[in-house]
């Protein structure tokens, strides 16, 4: 693998979940594998999952892992190419990241979306600078419209519960969906783009996806899914419930509805197959998922964030193995 940061970067889904879980039994069992090799992680926005769960995973394959807060302690870094830099922007990613790519022999990047401009945005032109000007490796830690780690962590998490028969699925195939729920921030797109775009590329479930009206996704990423309005259809005998809040997508990064009728409740989850409830976190709870669900014994959340570790390693070791 010579980056990740869309699932378009992996040739066999299957192939890494099975080696997130084998690092998942014995984390050390690549412990030399990046020896002697030094892992860069900026961060433009906060984090603390996917930082941690990464910086943890670089250190058991005996990486060196620096973390560098660019957005609050770096230059303001311009994006534009023949930009001219008369304005707040100090330093060109064309200067900025040929010189990462000396330090570093992976570079991982958090770039959030404005939320202003849909094509700037969904452009993914900040990640796209880092890997046209880096020369080395370029690990997505979310991007404008995709969060490819987060998704890796949730296939592995529902891998899982299916090997372990947590989840005993009345049909083949299990069914995941997908729902909007309520939250008072416009929020970006990319986990819900991101977990449609996987879920679709693994093509091992059921997939159904559901929201209020105007809250349609980019078909680019949903292509493939079924899609309705009628939350408590598509819950009816679901395996898998995904929780996610985004803002609108076609009148770019609204809020249209608030009405907390989409959170999740028990008395919804009665319609399931005694489905797991999972969420990428963090969560505004009682506002997205109630305490009762959150608490109880449905939720994978904990789980899931968890195995955000294994994710990460079974990416790492795939680029530092590259041939
Ligand atoms: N799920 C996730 O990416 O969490 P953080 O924003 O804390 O990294």
């Amino acid at each position: 693998m010579n980056k990740f940061v869309s699932v378009k970067d992996v040739q066999n889904i299957n192939a890494l979940v099975q080696s997130a879980l084998a690092f998942k039994k014995d984390p050390y069992k690549a412990a030399t594998l990046g020896a002697r090799k030094r892992i860069g992680m900026l961060f433009l926005n906060p984090s603390m999952r996917t930082r941690l769960s990464t910086q943890v995973a670089a250190q058991q394959l005996g990486m060196e892992a620096v973390v560098f807060n660019v957005g609050n302690e770096g230059w303001a870094l311009e994006f534009e190419e023949e930009a001219i830099m008369s304005g707040n922007t100090v330093e060109h990613v064309k200067d900025a990241a040929p010189i990462m790519g000396k330090y570093f022999d992976i570079l991982c990047i958090r770039t959030f979306p404005s939320l202003k401009n849909r094509d700037d945005d969904y452009s993914e032109l900040y990640i796209n600078q880092f890997i046209k000007y880096a020369g080395i490796p370029i690990v997505s830690l979310e991007s404008a419209t995709l969060h490819p780690l987060q998704s890796l962590t949730d296939i592995i998490t529902i891998t899982e519960a299916l090997e372990s028969q947590q989840v005993k699925s009345k049909s083949r195939r299990p069914k995941i969906v997908l729902t909007w729920a309520p939250h008072v921030k416009p929020l970006p797109q990319c986990v819900a783009n991101s977990f449609s775009q996987w879920v679709n590329a693994w093509d091992e479930a059921d997939f159904v996806i559901t929201h209020p009206e105007d809250y349609e996704l980019s078909p680019d990423f949903t292509k493939g899914a079924t899609i309705t309005h009628n939350q408590n259809e598509a819950l009816r005998d679901a395996d898998f419930v995904y929780v996610k809040n985004w803002s609108t997508f076609n009148d770019y990064g609204k809020i249209y509805v608030n009405d907390p009728e989409w959170m999740l409740t028990i008395k919804k989850l009665a319609l399931t197959n005694n489905a797991k409830v999972m969420h990428c976190l963090p969560v505004r709870r009682n506002v997205e998922l109630s305490d009762e669900i959150l608490d109880g014994p449905n939720s994978l959340v904990t789980t899931q964030a968890g195995n955000r570790v294994w994710a990460a390693q079974a990416v790492l070791s795939a680029i530092l193995g590259r041939k």
